[in-house]
């Protein structure tokens, strides 16, 4: 008896605290609502996902807002309060505000997994968005396909991020575009035998280094040599003694900013000159700040995106981003937070009802939207068709030199 009791009452802890992690509901069908209906309140079903119940919808944002790329997350949060604020300011969805519940992973995979089970299951967000970097997309989308729960990365451009499953989504081009691009250009500006350096720890990097390799090579260019580095290693001489042996005509790193800088100074020192080519990673006001002068005159690719392009919709934007963050300029991972943001705004408006799964379907659907990184058709792989810009580094700017569509590269 008494047994029996401690075993139920131990049940009844269990039950609570599956209830209070939000575990506890998922394989009923119908639940009650955790409340009645005050703000913020939200319950989860099997058929649909986590659902609205009060005034406000909630959405999840997770990123580096601190950590070694913290720039990645800091730029993207602004880009995504400044949309979210528009549509409060505008009256929100249905007469419901939005509600924005930020998470940072500290710049690591496994912290980015263990925020996303918290964004779904005990905050029941809508939709989750997130994140920069391939690596911690790809360790978080499989939380975000279990529970039904939308993702929309703003810029996680390694194919296999969408390919995680239907729920999965992002605003930008993939890296078999951009890395082709980048291949591209190396062969219009005459760079024919090129060294790839790529870091080994990044799934971004290592799939642009291959896609790259591979159109440089169908174009009929060559590989002068293929060394590796790990993202936090300080000290790139011996790669790029190497490379410098195999005298390429330019070097491609695809890697983050964090650290192309010091690869640029080492190379510079060591008597390398040949421009340096890399691809989104590189996009932070602390590229320059990190490399001095020893990128100048190198190129990348990016997301379309500047803020001194002639685009109406660019203009207003960087007027509202002017006005909301005084004495900043918005850069690429800005106007992509800011447009995966609104993807899922103007999803919200046609969903069919206030649940993750209807907002899916709505977020599928979205079709020639206005973003200010480009018009945003998601494919029925999930991912989107945009343009590309290649920049070219100029004292403490960076200059767009040219753009490319998917057709001009044969995509
Ligand atoms: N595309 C990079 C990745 O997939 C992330 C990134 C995007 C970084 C845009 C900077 C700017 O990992």
């Amino acid at each position: 008896m008494n047994q029996q009791r401690r075993k139920s009452s131990l049940l009844g802890a269990l039950l609570v605290s599956a209830a209070l992690f939000g575990g506890g509901c998922k394989d009923k069908e119908e639940s009650k609502p955790n409340g009645t209906g005050k703000s913020g309140e939200t319950t989860t079903t099997a058929s649909r996902g986590n659902v609205v119940t009060g005034d406000t919808i909630k959405i999840g944002e997770y990123g580096s807002l601190t950590g070694d790329n913290s720039t990645f997350g800091i730029s993207t949060d602004r880009g995504i309060k400044l949309a979210i604020e528009e549509a409060n300011a505008a009256g929100g969805i249905n007469g419901k505000k939005l509600e924005l519940v930020a998470e940072d992973d500290n710049s690591k995979s496994e912290q980015a997994k263990t925020v996303v089970q918290k964004l779904v299951s005990s905050e029941k967000v809508i939709a989750v968005i997130g994140e920069v970097a391939s690596s911690r997309s790809m360790m978080a989308a499989p939380v975000c396909q279990e529970a039904k729960v939308p993702m929309v990365s703003p810029s996680s451009t390694n194919p296999k991020v969408t390919a995680i499953g239907d729920y999965i989504f992002r605003v930008c081009f993939t890296d078999d575009f951009q890395a082709v691009v980048a291949a591209q250009f190396a062969w219009d500006q005459g760079f024919k035998n090129v060294a790839v350096f790529t870091d080994v720890k990044s799934d971004y990097s290592k799939a642009f280094g291959e896609l790259f390799a591979n159109k440089l090579k169908a174009l009929g260019g060559k590989i002068a040599a293929e060394p590796t580095y790990q993202s936090g290693d300080v000290d790139f001489k011996a790669q790029l003694a190497t490379i410098k042996g195999a005298t390429p005509d330019a070097i491609l790193v695809p890697g983050y900013y964090t650290e192309v800088g010091t690869i640029a100074r080492q190379a510079r020192e060591i008597g390398v000159t040949v421009p340096l080519l890399g691809g989104d990673g590189w996009e932070s006001d602390q590229l320059i700040p990190g490399a001095g002068t020893a990128l100048e005159g190198c190129f990348f690719t990016n997301h379309y995106f500047a803020h001194d392009l002639p685009d109406p919709n660019i203009k207003s934007f960087v007027a509202a981003f002017q006005k909301a963050y005084p004495g900043k300029q918005p850069g690429a991972l800005d106007a992509l937070g800011y447009d995966a943001a609104k993807v899922i705004i103007e999803a919200l408006k046609r969903s069919k009802s206030l649940d993750s799964v209807a907002l899916r379907d709505a977020i599928a659907d979205t079709k020639g939207f206005a973003g200010v990184s480009g018009k945003i058709t998601l494919d029925e792989k999930r991912n989107a068709r945009k343009e590309a810009l290649v920049f070219e580094i100029k004292g403490k700017e960076f200059k767009p030199k040219k753009s490319y569509k998917p057709e001009q590269v044969g995509l």
